[in-house]
């Protein structure tokens, strides 16, 4: 056998011993992702990754060290994406604890042809979409469903009014809904908000579900009960705290969805990763968000569902989720629906990071082709922004990242806040 064979033969045979080691290193990497399941852990796992990556290069001789560390990111990131396929197959639940408030977060893919099972769908049900929501979401749940009534409403921000409110409870009304029938939102953040507040409202409240179908909605408002509608213009000013019964996110819902919502949206995961979870951020800054989405859904939603449990009514933690929306509220009403509510968060973020999550922050947001330019009037915003709810007398209390994974809370004086608008307003527009 020549020299050129022999090596052949050696590659076969250490091939051979490979792909069986392989094939035992997959079956721990399922009994890794079952345990992740089980305590709906992350995927990814920052610190685990890069001791492994050391450890084991540490073992081969420094000429093949760089090679080696290629070969086993390869092995790594083939490891994640079969527990990500094993996480998005996986009907996962998530508690949220509130005491007899307490409800099930569903998640999984083709979950809404299960929302029958999930929902107690057998009583009175009023179904709330909006004519941007693909009319077959809303019809597999009325499927399901024994006596459901359907409004489709406007598409857009402005359908959460007084007006579209009454619209419900009139609808509630006729069809003779009693205090054991229930709403259904089937829509993103505005048919959820306003949907939950006529739940809350209706016969002194009843049961209200939540199936979200924007990536906004599945990643954050949909769950913690903050329920409301704006008036004249002014964003979320009369509401409620409404827990939902349940909540159901099937991401296959998003695949309708345009590129321009589904980013937006994904400002909301961004913004607890800024203040929350630096691995999270790292999953935006590392990877490509659109393939992981899934896990970028479960953990914002376990974020969010740590907080609401340690704070309800906003007393004090649950003020951070604010982060970026004092600026990004103002701008949101000033540009009266030329940027949509996730667009406006990514721009009020970058005035309250320091320079450092500043700079990574907005690599971030440019993956997701953001943050979009601001032409409206610096007057608009600000009185926009006097008017908030979150504004109290004589100053605000803002929440402001130093370090990515960490926030502050801090008081600052209107003053104070309109320099910082000046100030953001100036670098924007050059
Ligand atoms: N309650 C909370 O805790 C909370 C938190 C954050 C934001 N919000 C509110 O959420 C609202 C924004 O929500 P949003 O971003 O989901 O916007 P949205 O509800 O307006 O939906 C965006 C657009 O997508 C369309 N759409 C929805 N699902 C679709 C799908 N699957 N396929 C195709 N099109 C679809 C809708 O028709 C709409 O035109 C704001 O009013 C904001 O104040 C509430």
């Amino acid at each position: 056998m020549d020299k050129l064979s022999e090596a052949r033969e050696k590659i076969n045979s250490v091939d051979e011993k490979m792909a069986a080691l392989w094939v035992e290193r997959m079956a721990a990497v399922k009994d890794v992702s079952d345990y992740k399941i089980e305590n709906n852990l992350p995927v990814f796992d920052a610190s685990r990754e890069s001791s492994l990556l050391e450890k084991n290069i540490s073992a081969v001789p420094e000429e093949l060290k760089p090679y080696y560390r290629e070969f086993l990111k390869g092995v790594i990131d083939v490891s994640k994406s079969y527990q990500r396929s094993r996480l998005s197959g996986h009907d996962g639940k998530i508690r949220l604890e509130l005491g007899d408030r307490s409800y099930d977060i569903s998640i999984g893919r083709g979950l809404l042809s299960e929302a029958g099972k999930l929902m107690n769908l057998d009583r009175g049900v009023l179904i709330v979409t909006d004519d941007g929501v693909p009319e077959e979401y809303s019809k597999t749940v009325a499927a399901q469903c024994k006596s459901p009534v359907t409004v489709t409403l406007s598409q857009g921000e402005a359908t959460k009014c007084l007006e579209s409110f009454r619209v419900l409870l009139k609808t509630m009304l006729e069809a003779r809904f009693t205090r054991g029938d229930c709403v259904v939102a089937v829509g993103g953040g505005v048919i959820g908000d306003l949907a939950g507040f006529a739940a809350s409202a209706y016969m002194r409240g009843i049961d209200f579900y939540n199936i979200p179908t924007t990536t906004l909605s599945q990643i954050d408002s949909s769950i913690g009960g903050k329920v409301a509608i704006d008036l004249d213009g002014y964003k979320n000013t009369v509401g409620a705290f409404w827990q939902p019964k349940a909540v159901l996110v099937d991401p296959d819902i998003l695949k309708t969805l345009d590129k321009r919502q589904i980013f937006a949206g994904l400002a909301e995961a961004v913004k607890m990763a800024v203040c929350f979870d630096a691995e999270l951020f790292e999953l935006f800054e590392n990877g490509e968000p659109l393939e992981n989405i899934d896990e970028i859904i479960r953990r914002s939603l376990m974020i969010k569902k740590s907080v609401v449990e340690r704070d309800e009514c906003e007393a004090g933690l649950r003020k951070v989720l604010n982060f970026g929306h004092t600026i990004g509220h103002g701008i949101e009403t000033a540009e009266d629906g030329r940027l949509i509510h996730g667009e406006c968060v990514a721009l009020g973020m970058l005035p309250m990071c320091s320079q450092e999550v500043r700079g990574r922050l907005l690599s971030v947001l440019g993956k997701l082709g953001l943050p979009p330019s601001v032409t409206a009037d610096r007057d608009k915003i600000a009185s926009a922004m006097l008017h908030d709810k979150k504004s109290a007398q004589g100053g605000v209390t803002v929440v402001k990242s130093d370090e990515i994974g960490n926030y502050r809370l801090e008081k600052i004086s209107f003053d104070g806040l309109f320099e910082i608008l000046d100030e953001f307003l100036k670098v924007m527009r050059g």
